[in-house]
C-alpha cells in the first residue's frame, strides 16, 4: 500500500493518542508474568505488540479485549508453558528480547524468530549477559532465530555493563532477574527508558536507580534489582498514557505546516522520553504543556503545538538516548528550518528497524532536501523547502510516517511507498492527520 500526500491543508483541532507502545509492551509481559487478572486500558492494539500478545498465548497465558482494554489471566512466575511451534516476533525486537529474557526464568524451551528485518537486528548484546546467568541459548551468529533450553543450574543475578545505552536489553535483563536469587546489577552510558523500573516497583519488585559519576565526570545510570526464585507478582490494574513516539509525528506535522494548532491529549511525559521536547524548543518550536499527572505510575500531560518558524540545532550526548525513537519526525523537523542540523553519537540508529541514518538520507535526498549521512549521525541544510516525489520506507514504520509528513507542506505531494508498515505503531496515522484537516490517501495494491 502506498500513501499520499497533498501539501498546503493546515491541521487544527485534538488528537487522542494511542497508548504508549513501550509501556503497552511492558505491561502484556508483567501482566502475564503476574498471578491473577490484569486489566489494561489504552492499549496499543497494533502490529508490534499483537507479536508480544500472540507469543504469550502460545506459551499458555489467556487474553481478551474490549475495545481498547486488555485483560490479562497471568499465571504467575513459572506458569509460561513451553510452545508447541517457534514463535514468530515479527518486526518486534521488544518482543523478541523481553520474551528471551521471561523465558530464560521461566526455564522453557522455545525457538524466537522473526521478520527479515527482526533478523537483522544484533542479540549478541542479550545473549552474552544471558549466557552470564547460565542460560542456554543458541543463535544464528548473534542474530535471530534465538532456540532457548533450560537452563541446568538455577539462574544467577549477575552484574553487567551494557555498552550502548538500551532500555530493551536493561529490561530483558531485569525479567531474567526477576527469577534469579540475588541482585542483578545493571549499567549504561545514557538514560534509557525506565518504564520496566517504575512498573516493578509499582509491584513491590525492590528496583533503584541512580547516576554514579567517575572522577573524570563520566556518568553511568545504574539499575539494581533483587530477584528470588520465589518471587511472585500481583495482578494490577493501569490506564496507559498516550504515546509521545506516535505525538512526535502529529508535533512535527503541525510545527512544519503553515497555520496549524494542535492538542495532544494525555501524552507521556517521563523525562527519558521527552527529548524531543526539549530539541524542537531550541529550535523555536511553539510547544506549551499544561498540567502534569500522574497516570499509572508516569507522567502524563497535555501538549499545545503550533505551526513555528524553526531553525537548525545540533543533538548529541543523552539527548539523543532521550529521543532514540525520534529521529525520523526529527530530521522532518530540520528540513523544514532554516539553517543548519547536527546530530552526533547517534550511530545506534543504525541498529534500528532500518539503517535510520542511511535510510532517512537516502529517502530525504529523493524528497529533495540535501542530507548528508555522517558515521554517527547525519546534516541537515536546512536551506529550503522540500521538493516532494516518490519515497520508500526501507522496512520501517516510523520512516513511513516521517516521510509522509513532508507532503503536509512540500512543494509537491509525497508519495511513500510500504505504508503498510505504519500499523505496525500507530495504526490509526491517516485517519488522525485526515481528521485533523491534512489531505492523506492511501493507494491499496500500489
Ligand atoms: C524500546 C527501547 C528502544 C526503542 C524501542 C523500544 C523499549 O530500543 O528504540 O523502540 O520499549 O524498551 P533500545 O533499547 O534497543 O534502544
Amino acid at each position: 500500500m502506498k500513501i499520499r500526500v497533498q501539501p498546503g491543508k493546515r491541521l487544527d483541532g485534538e488528537a487522542l493518542l494511542p497508548g504508549d507502545k513501550s509501556i503497552s509492551h511492558r505491561a502484556a509481559i508483567l501482566a502475564a508474568l503476574a498471578e491473577g487478572t490484569s486489566r489494561i486500558e489504552n492499549f496499543l492494539v497494533a502490529g508490534v505488540t499483537r507479536s508480544m500478545l500472540e507469543a504469550v498465548k502460545a506459551c499458555g497465558i489467556q487474553w481478551s479485549f474490549e475495545g481498547t482494554t486488555l485483560t490479562m489471566q497471568g499465571r504467575g512466575m513459572h506458569g509460561f508453558r513451553s510452545p508447541h511451534s517457534l514463535i514468530n516476533c515479527g518486526n518486534s525486537a521488544t518482543t523478541i528480547r523481553f520474551l528471551a529474557g521471561v523465558m530464560v526464568a521461566a526455564g522453557i524451551s522455545a525457538t524466537l524468530d522473526g521478520s527479515e528485518s527482526l533478523r537483522r537486528r544484533p542479540m549478541n548484546r542479550i545473549l552474552f549477559p544471558l549466557e552470564a546467568m547460565g542460560a542456554v541459548i543458541h543463535s544464528n551468529n548473534g542474530h535471530a532465530p534465538l532456540s532457548i533450553e533450560p537452563a541446568e543450574e538455577p539462574l544467577k543475578a549477575i552484574k553487567h555493563d551494557l555498552p550502548v545505552a538500551s532500555a530493551q536489553v536493561k529490561s530483558c535483563l531485569l525479567l531474567a532477574g526477576l527469577g534469579a536469587d540475588g541482585m542483578t546489577h545493571l549499567s549504561e552510558p545514557g538514560p534509557s527508558r525506565d518504564h520496566t523500573e517504575r512498573m516493578l516497583r509499582n509491584l513491590g519488585v525492590p528496583v533503584e536507580q541512580e547516576i554514579e559519576v567517575s572522577p573524570d565526570g563520566v556518568s553511568r545510570y545504574i539499575t539494581r534489582m533483587k530477584g528470588s526464585q520465589t518471587i511472585q507478582l500481583p495482578p494490577f490494574e493501569m490506564i496507559l498514557p498516550g504515546d509521545i513516539s506516535a505525538a512526535a509525528f502529529l508535533i512535527v506535522a503541525a510545527l512544519i505546516t503553515p497555520g496549524s494548532r494542535l492538542t495532544l491529549r494525555k501524552v507521556l511525559l517521563n523525562s527519558t522520553r521527552t527529548g524531543l521536547l526539549d530539541a524542537l524548543t531550541r529550535m523555536g518550536a511553539s510547544i506549551r504543556i499544561g498540567e502534569r499527572q500522574e497516570q499509572g505510575g508516569e507522567l502524563v500531560g497535555d501538549l499545545f503545538v503550533a505551526y513555528s518558524r524553526l531553525t537548525g540545532t545540533e543533538v548529541s550526548g543523552t539527548l539523543v538516548v532521550r529521543m532514540i525513537d525520534e529521529f525520523p519526525a526529527f530530521a522532518v523537523a530540520c528540513a523544514f528550518a532554516e539553517g543548519r542540523s547536527v546530530v552526533r553519537d547517534a550511530q545506534e540508529l543504525r541498529m534500528k528497524e532500518s539503517d535510520r541514518i542511511a535510510a532517512l538520507c537516502a529517502e530525504l535526498r529523493v524528497l529533495g532536501c540535501k542530507a548528508v549521512e555522517t558515521p554517527d549521525g547525519f546534516i541537515i541544510p536546512g536551506d529550503g523547502i522540500p521538493s516532494g516525489g516518490c519515497a520508500r520506507a526501507h522496512g520501517d514504520h516510523r520512516l513511513a510516517m516521517a516521510l509522509a509528513l513532508v507532503g503536509l507542506a512540500s512543494e509537491y505531494p509525497v508519495e511513500v511507498d510500504e505504508a503498510e508498515l505504519i500499523q505496525e505503531s500507530f495504526p490509526d496515522f491517516v485517519g488522525t492527520l485526515q481528521a485533523l484537516g491534512g489531505e492523506l490517501e492511501r493507494i491499496e495494491n500500489a
